[in-house]
């Protein structure tokens, strides 16, 4: 497995500067033209073809998923029920430029939302921070997404009423976290001292449920639509990525924009052998061929990406964590538990178990060419930060053998290093769309759809009875059709003093 002097061409990919090498998969020639060949069999190049026409594939839910319109900034129509939906998609984008362009005087903006409405704003709104250079207008931007008000708490006691101004995400409209902290703000916007007219003003609502949304009290020319062929956690793209604009500016959300839409060109456009997300997938599929994986770690080290992970969670976890495919067969693969955290920290806490554990986990190192700030410090830092980029990718691979049992490293332990020239919006943007596309082609070599989530729905039923056996205060609660004799014991001893 070590890399040998000079790289191999299969080894090292590149698309609009970000490369990917994958010397430290072990994988030889042979076991690539297979896995193409396999990939080619399952059908992933008709799958890409189907997703970017528009195809339903997501076949549980009748629709597309087509959230690359929503970064075709050069709006070649795309066609779905023999309608163009690029002019709704651009008049978005002109009213996210004028309200960008607005909001002066803003302090604070609080965004509600929650999974796909949170993550993607939160972490582009962390990554870009501190860009050397970037347009940054100072506002406070704060993401509130727990149904606990702790996290309310320390929102609200930050923020300043009079010049706060409040984003509503929800696809559905409906999720039970938002809407109640929706209420929550509008009555502590009240309890500050704002009139009806001043709250309606600052009351902003993005949402494929735009009569909810109505109902709910948002101002018609406050709402910003998006629609049902978007995923919750593909839906950054849409006016989801309001704050992006808002706080960078409306060049740096089309340039956020513009690096997905280079990816998915290429994603659309290369041969699976020169095809990133396909490689990246074809890793995994690699691994899970030769060992029981069941984790995956995606380490960025950029502190700005801490986030990255997370959003990578909900991206692969709620799409391919499934175990029947799409015909309701019992799957072979499907996505490991993900994790992980920036670099170097992360290196500080459980790197152990990656060196010297018993279970095998895939790692994708991820690595940016230039440093992340403009201190004087940046060059130093930077590159004591990719020396151990580099250093763990090795040892991991390698190992070492010693004759104290303590000392030795197993090596032998696969990962990737994708590398960015640098971490802008654009290159943001591309990392993004690259992982969103390699979850796609995870998927469709599983033949799992990943773009529904019928298993995040049972918990939220259940909750219901459970809230209300609460709210009696009564201690004798009886296991019933709704809850068992174990969460009936659980309340009762909630219930008690
Ligand atoms: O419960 C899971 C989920 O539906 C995610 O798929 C989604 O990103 C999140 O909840 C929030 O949903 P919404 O945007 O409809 O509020």
């Amino acid at each position: 497995m070590s890399l040998p002097a000079s790289l191999p061409p299969q080894n090292l990919h590149s698309v609009i500067d970000i490369s990917l090498d994958t010397a430290y998969q072990g994988i030889d020639d042979r076991a690539w033209q297979s896995l193409f060949a396999g990939a080619r069999q399952s059908g992933l190049e008709g799958f890409i073809a189907d997703m970017f026409a528009g195809k339903h594939i997501n076949n549980s839910e009748d629709r597309p998923a087509l959230h690359s319109a929503l970064r075709n900034l050069s709006q070649t129509p795309v066609m779905i029920a023999g309608a163009d939906v690029m002019p709704a998609v651009a008049k978005v984008w002109e009213r996210i430029e004028v309200i960008s362009k607005q909001w002066d005087g803003v302090t604070d903006v609080i965004h509600i939302g929650i999974g796909g409405s949170d993550f993607g704003p939160r972490l582009a709104i962390e990554a870009l921070a501190h860009v050397p250079g970037i347009q940054n207008r100072g506002m406070h931007m704060h993401f509130l997404a727990n149904i606990d008000t702790a996290e309310l708490a320390r929102i609200l006691a930050r923020a300043k009423p009079q010049t706060t101004r409040v984003i509503i995400v929800s696809k559905s409209f409906t999720t039970l976290e938002t809407t109640m902290n929706a209420k929550a703000v509008v009555a502590w916007l009240k309890d500050c001292g704002r009139n009806p007219e001043e709250i309606a003003q600052s009351l902003y609502a993005v949402s494929a449920n735009v009569a909810a949304a109505k109902a709910f009290g948002i101002l018609e020319d406050h709402i910003l639509p998006f629609w049902d062929w978007v995923g919750g956690r593909y839906s950054v793209w849409s006016a989801v990525g309001l704050p992006i604009a808002l706080q960078y500016g409306f060049e740096t959300f089309k340039q956020f924009l513009a690096g997905a839409q280079a990816m998915d060109l290429h994603f659309q456009n290369a041969p699976l052998e020169q095809n990133l997300p396909v490689i990246m997938a074809l890793t995994l599929l690699y691994q899970q061929e030769q060992h029981d994986i069941k984790a995956f770690a995606a380490i960025p080290y950029a502190d700005a990406l801490d986030w990255f992970p997370k959003w990578l969670q909900q991206l692969d976890m709620e799409s391919n964590g499934k175990s029947i495919d799409r015909d309701g067969k019992p799957v072979k693969h499907s996505s490991p538990v993900v994790f992980g955290s920036a670099g170097s920290n992360a290196q500080h806490s459980y790197f152990q178990l990656f060196h010297q554990g018993t279970e095998i986990i895939p790692i994708d190192f991820i690595a940016v060419r230039e440093p992340m700030s403009d201190r004087p410090e940046a060059v130093a830092h930077h590159r004591i930060l990719l020396s151990n980029c580099l250093a763990q990718a090795q040892a991991l691979a390698n190992g070492k053998t010693a004759s104290n049992p303590n000392d030795v490293y197993p090596g032998k332990r696969p990962s990737n290093l994708l590398l960015l020239p640098k971490l802008d919006a654009f290159y943001l943007g591309a990392l993004l769309a690259l992982y969103e596309h390699r979850t796609a082609s995870l998927g469709a070599l599983w033949n799992i759809n990943s773009f529904d989530q019928p298993g995040v729905e049972y918990g939220k039923v259940l909750a219901k009875p459970i809230e209300k056996a609460l709210a009696s205060h009564q201690n004798n609660i009886q296991a019933n059709a709704d809850i068992d004799a174990v969460t009936a014991a659980r309340i009762n001893f909630l219930n008690s003093k």
